[in-house]
């Protein structure tokens, strides 16, 4: 089928091009937990000394559970909203507490834990549970919004369905990880907001506003 082919087109640029970061060694669930919420309001070359550095103090679910409150903001300093840092360590005690120390390993107990929300679960259960579940953030919602020229105003609540079954759609269920992950190598080097490198983009033949033109009109967006 169509999207088999565009699965493969996708999966094969990013195994050639996908970067060398820390959290890609491997993909245990508390490594990836930690980068993904690092990376949320923060660039990736910043992250990268951060991600070292914290995996150094606190090797494991444990180690953070039991983290001076004091040391871990100083760790984190200069990555800003320090709630972040403060809700990983909930999160390492809930997980010592409620799940014997084991990171969760289904989308829903995942999104149990503190300052954990509907991306950083569906980059967690992709990531390291292989499960074909979306991770929609901003790059994401841009990347499909040009695909199928998805008209929904990104910045109303509703239309996180929309993007969430689009996704579902076209997730591939054998490397839902790097399938997500390219999506997210994709919105930061190519499909970027306001000159998308459409010449080098791997999915060009299926995209909708490339052929169109219209790449500049999405995502749509009322509210700023
Ligand atoms: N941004 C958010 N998550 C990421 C990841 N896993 N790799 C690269 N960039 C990201």
């Amino acid at each position: 089928t169509e999207i088999s082919t565009f699965q493969q087109d996708f999966l094969s640029w990013y195994f050639k091009n996908k970067r060398n970061l820390p959290w890609r060694e491997n993909t245990e669930a508390y490594r990836v937990w930690i980068s993904e919420i690092m990376l949320q309001q923060t660039r990736v070359e910043t992250v990268i000394d951060y991600f070292y550095r914290f995996m150094e103090k606190y090797p494991n679910i444990s180690d953070l559970a039991n983290a001076n409150e004091e040391e871990l903001l100083k760790i984190w300093e200069g990555l800003g909203y320090y709630s972040r840092a403060r809700n990983l360590k909930i999160a390492a005690t809930q997980i010592m507490e409620e799940f014997n120390g084991i990171f969760p390993s289904t989308p829903h107990e995942i999104s149990t834990l503190k300052g954990i929300g509907p991306y950083t679960t569906g980059a967690i259960a992709s990531i390291s549970f292989g499960l074909p579940e979306p991770a929609i953030d901003g790059n994401v919602q841009r990347v499909t919004s040009r695909l199928f020229e998805i008209e929904h105003d990104i910045s109303k609540t509703s239309s996180r369905k929309i993007f969430d079954l689009c996704m579902r759609k076209i997730i591939s269920h054998e490397y839902a990880g790097d399938f997500n992950q390219a999506l997210m190598d994709l919105g930061s080097r190519i499909c970027t907001p306001t000159s998308p490198k459409c010449e080098e983009c791997p999915i060009q033949n299926y995209c909708l506003s490339y052929q169109k033109d219209t790449q500049l009109n999405f995502p749509v967006k009322t509210k700023k």
